[in-house]
């Protein structure tokens, strides 16, 4: 059987996409395959398209499939497999790509997708919500403390502030002026990031214990001044963090922090980031609108 995919075979612009139809991968052992209901878009796809990777990260090999989350319906199990069967409805990390009509993904990181979640926020969480528990596990703040989180009002940001201040942590959050009120509605105190942010941050607190640099934009230096030390900040994505002495954290898995964060959703103790929805044919456009910040919200394609 065939299906299509997204593929890019040399590293550029969003021209170098392509919609293929190749051949339905086949699940490896621990693995299931996915008929795809929808499809994240981080950064990271159109950084590593263009060969731009987070340091010490591998080159991938050519062709790339693009897209890390994903939400389906299990069509085939791979040796070995009996945490989910065929017809199942699950959401989590894929492994080798996401922006297909057919993806796979190891069972340990897929979780049972609740009826009520819909498909395209389910696509939209797996990166996001690993990313954000792995920092603030490795923050280690108390309740009480007051956590900075730069770029609140993104993907990573909204979950960050959302667990920090479950666990009765302060939340200070950046973001740009349109977004204030979004922050805000999280729970978090907002500020709009940009010059003069070290003084804007001094007006609402008087101490920061730490920073989450969820952004990977604007001075690292002022983090640094506002958390006191460079090891009060761990940054996702500043390329400037080895001249700051910060911490650069990337890589992990989604075991545990997945599993917790959908259960909030169906609680209704959290809340996902907005969605906006483009079909798979036009991958490229939701490519370059997360990157020029066009478009705000997670993007999702749904083949
Ligand atoms: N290392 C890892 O494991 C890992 C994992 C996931 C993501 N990342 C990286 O982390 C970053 C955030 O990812 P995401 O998915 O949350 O992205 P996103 O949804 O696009 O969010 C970006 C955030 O940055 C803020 N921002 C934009 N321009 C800014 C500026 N000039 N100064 C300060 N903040 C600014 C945005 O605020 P407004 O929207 O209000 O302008 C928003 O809050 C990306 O660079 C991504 O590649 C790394």
């Amino acid at each position: 059987m065939t299906s299509r995919a997204v593929q890019y075979a040399r590293y550029g612009g969003p021209e170098v996409l392509e919609l293929v139809e190749r051949e339905d991968p086949q699940p490896g052992p621990g693995q299931v395959r996915l008929a795809v209901r929808a499809a994240s878009v981080n950064p990271a796809d159109w950084k590593l398209r263009t060969g731009a990777f987070t340091p010490g990260a591998e080159a991938p090999e050519h062709p790339v499939v693009p897209g890390f989350d994903v939400a389906g319906t299990v069509d085939a199990l791979g040796e070995g497999v009996t945490a989910f069967g065929v017809g199942d409805e699950v959401l989590g990390a894929a492994s080798g790509g996401a922006q297909a009509e057919k993806a796979l993904a190891d069972v340990t990181a897929l979780v049972a997708k609740p009826a009520a979640l819909s498909w395209e926020v389910a696509g939209s969480l797996a990166t996001i919500v690993a990313t954000a528990y792995r920092v603030l596990e490795r923050l280690a703040l108390s309740p009480g403390q007051v956590l900075l989180v730069h770029g609140a009002s993104g993907g990573v940001g909204v979950v960050a502030a959302q667990v920090a201040l479950a666990r009765g942590i302060t939340v200070i959050g950046t973001a740009s002026e349109r977004h204030q009120d979004d922050v805000r509605a999280l729970g978090a105190t907002p500020v709009v990031y940009g010059d003069g942010l070290v003084d804007r941050v001094r007006e609402v607190t008087d101490r920061v214990d730490a920073v989450f640099d969820a952004a990977g934009k604007g001075s690292l230096a002022d983090l640094v001044a506002l958390a006191g030390s460079p090891d009060r900040v761990i940054t996702i994505a500043h390329p400037d963090a080895a001249d700051h002495g910060v911490a650069f954290s990337s890589g992990g898995s989604v075991e545990g922090s997945l599993a917790e964060f959908v259960g909030q959703l169906e609680a209704g103790t959290f809340r996902a980031p907005e969605v906006v929805v483009y079909p798979l044919e036009q991958v490229a456009q939701a490519q370059e609108d997360n990157r020029t910040g066009a478009v705000s919200g997670k993007l999702v394609v749904t083949p």
